[in-house]
């Protein structure tokens, strides 16, 4: 993926959500129903995915490789469209939106974490924090302001000034969440978050993301890790583009 998909213009979104459905309550923050995805190809990543995520939720996608975990994500994050289906993220329809309006969505409301970090080398912590409220309307000096406290949040007060290339693979993924959530979106999506990390960090990785999700945070993770998934309240398993199993604390199938 490129960052073009990630950094994206200001453009029109509609000032209010528009009218939702019926069923849609005001704290749904993703509503999938009947989802389907093939790639052209005819490979079919998704079949008929249904999946709801409330405001608060700290949830794990779980499934084998090649079972379809990052083409959910993207559509979710909105950087990819369905083949067939309904997808509603943050009270939108996306079927109704054009491409600049998805990407201000996706600017305002989602927030995104990939193993590989995705900064941007040469520019400090901060500005790389920055850069994800570039479309945001602040000013830059409000930027680097926000910036400095979302990189305190993550504990990297002490890094600001440093460029990717001095910091730990655990403080490069601190970054890049600081990042995420910077502009407080509404849902934060990490691809196999601690994939590139040692266990040490990947657990302290997993530990901020709980800490921001007590703070409020709507989060999803991705993940083949069982352990990971196991340590957070919902599960949700995947197998050949399909959801097969979704448990949350009280054992109760969603
Ligand atoms: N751009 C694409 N074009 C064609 N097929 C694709 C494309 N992206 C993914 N696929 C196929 O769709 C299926 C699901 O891929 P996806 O990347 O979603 O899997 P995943 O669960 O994230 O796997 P991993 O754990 O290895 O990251 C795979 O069979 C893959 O080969
Ligand atoms: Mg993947």
């Amino acid at each position: 993926m490129t960052r073009a998909h990630l950094t994206t213009h200001p453009t029109t979104l509609p000032a209010t959500h528009p009218a939702t459905g019926p069923t849609a309550r005001p704290d749904t923050v993703v509503e999938l129903t009947g989802v389907t995805k093939e790639y052209p190809g005819g490979v079919a990543a998704l079949r008929g995915v249904d999946l709801t995520v409330t405001a608060g939720e700290l949830l794990a996608i779980v499934g084998p490789s090649g079972s379809g975990k990052s083409t959910l994500l993207h559509i979710v994050g909105t950087l990819d469209r369905p083949t067939a289906g309904g997808v509603r993220i943050a009270g939108y329809d996306i079927a109704a939106l054009s491409d600049r309006s998805l990407s201000a969505l996706r600017s305002r409301h989602v927030g995104f974490v990939f193993q590989s970090f995705h900064l941007v080398p040469g520019i400090s912590a901060r500005a790389n924090v920055a850069e994800g409220l570039l479309y945001s309307g602040l000013s830059r000096a409000e930027r680097l302001r926000r910036a400095a406290e979302a990189l305190e949040r993550v504990g990297l007060g002490d890094r600001m000034d440093h460029r990717p290339h001095e910091l730990s693979g655990g403080q490069k993924q601190r970054v890049a969440i600081a990042r995420a959530v910077a502009g407080a979106p509404d849902l934060l999506l990490a691809d196999e978050p601690t994939g590139a990390l040692d266990t040490a960090s990947g657990e302290s990785v997993m530990e901020l993301l709980r800490e921001l999700n007590r703070d409020g945070a709507t989060i999803a993770v991705i993940t083949h890790d069982q352990e990971i998934a196991a340590s957070l309240p919902r599960q949700v398993r995947i197998r050949d583009g399909e959801i097969v199993a979704d448990r949350s604390p009280a054992g109760v199938a969603s």
